[in-house]
């Protein structure tokens, strides 16, 4: 249990019981999730679900209306569409086909659980390290060229925030054997959709594209994601897969969320500007503060880096009820790093609040 624990942000129960508190008195910046409250129209459909048949039957093995809704959103064919409990459980079937696909490279530092999924199925892979300093400039161009058989990219990258631009990974697919392309942030980025590889897909069916609900909703308990890529494969990975990986109640949320078009983009352009507005003030603000340098992000995270190491700071910021995103876990980053998932102004305020007066007096 313990190294899940240091791998993951968000562990609330873990800290609030070694701190001694509540979960909700807790200011959770380890984990990214929007900090809006949850959807209204959301909620109405769970309360219907719940009284409906949702929890008593089984859930529709086909998910045909999920993918459709899905299928109908990115304009493409629903039999390219398939969804999975989080984003979690299609990268473990993702890493199956890496396995077999021949050699994996994980950017570093990144995203653990590609290495999870891919120690489950015993694949081989390196781990490429990206420049860890980079500007504010964003899409970005992907700084890897190739050495595998496999490439996992994470758009935009998941500890660094750096958005990827689509003009420099598609010539990516004509060499690599297999490129699985995480796409649980992008909603969040302001104009990230145009650097999606989504529309590729069905030109390349050596694509995998990974995306996640519980991100853009802050709908982490619930697990929902899909996955984009060819027919042939995600009928190989529905055979393999437990019958019913995707609950009642996560499909008629996924199902009323993505339908109301006009609903769905009202969200996602608030998300947006939140990000857009939140994102610029406290990375300028963390700027004015001894003893740390903020990094340039595209979303609702960004990785501070220290003079010397960060953990007491982390320690402290706890014991004050707000949770950094220990860096550790990541390879090539280490005790000097922290992630800041971002809050509404309140919650960021009373972030750097406390983190300025713990710098001051350390500094
Ligand atoms: C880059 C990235 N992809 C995927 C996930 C997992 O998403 P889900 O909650 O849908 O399983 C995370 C969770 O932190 C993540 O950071």
């Amino acid at each position: 249990m313990n190294s899940f624990i240091s791998t993951h942000g968000g562990n609330l129960n873990y800290e609030a019981e070694r701190l001694g508190c509540k979960v909700d008195q807790l200011l959770d910046a380890s984990a990214s999730l929007v900090p809006f409250d949850l959807n209204r129209s959301l909620k109405k459909c769970l309360i219907r679900a719940l009284h409906g048949s949702a929890l008593r039957n089984y859930p529709d093995r086909q998910h045909q209306q999920f993918r459709e809704v899905i299928g109908y959103w990115h304009q493409i064919d629903s039999s390219m569409v398939l969804p999975g409990n989080g984003a979690s459980e299609l990268i473990t079937w993702a890493a199956r086909d890496a396995s077999v696909a021949g050699l994996s490279t994980l950017p570093v530092p990144g995203f653990g659980d590609y290495q999870r999924a891919l120690l489950c199925w015993d694949a081989d892979f390196v781990q490429k390290q990206l420049p860890l300093s980079w500007t504010s400039h964003a899409p970005q161009p992907f700084p890897i060229s190739q050495d595998s058989e496999v490439l996992w990219i994470t758009n935009p990258h998941n500890p660094t925030g750096q958005l990827w631009s689509r003009d420099s990974l598609e010539p990516l697919l004509n060499s690599y054997e297999l490129v699985i392309c995480d796409e649980a942030f992008l909603p969040l980025v302001p104009d990230g959709e145009k650097q999606s590889l989504i529309p590729l897909v069905a030109d390349h069916p050596n694509l995998i594209v990974i995306r996640s609900l519980t991100k853009l909703f802050a709908l982490a308990g619930l697990r929902l994601g899909y996955a984009i890529t060819s027919p042939e494969r995600l009928e190989r990975w529905y055979r393999w897969r437990d019958p019913w990986p995707v609950n009642g109640l996560a499909l008629a949320a996924g199902i009323n969320l993505m339908t109301d078009g006009i609903a769905l983009e009202r969200w996602i352009n608030r998300v947006q500007e939140w990000v857009k507005i939140e994102g610029k003030w406290l990375h300028a603000e963390l700027n004015e503060l001894p003893g740390i340098t903020p990094f340039p992000s595209a979303v609702n995270f960004l990785l501070i880096h220290g003079d010397t190491s960060l953990l007491t700071l982390r320690e402290q910021m706890s014991q004050k009820l707000i949770l950094l995103r220990d860096c550790r876990s990541f390879v090539g980053l280490g005790d000097s790093w922290l992630r800041i998932g971002l809050q509404q102004r309140s919650g960021n305020r009373r972030i750097l609040e406390e983190l300025g007066q713990c710098l001051v007096k350390s500094n």
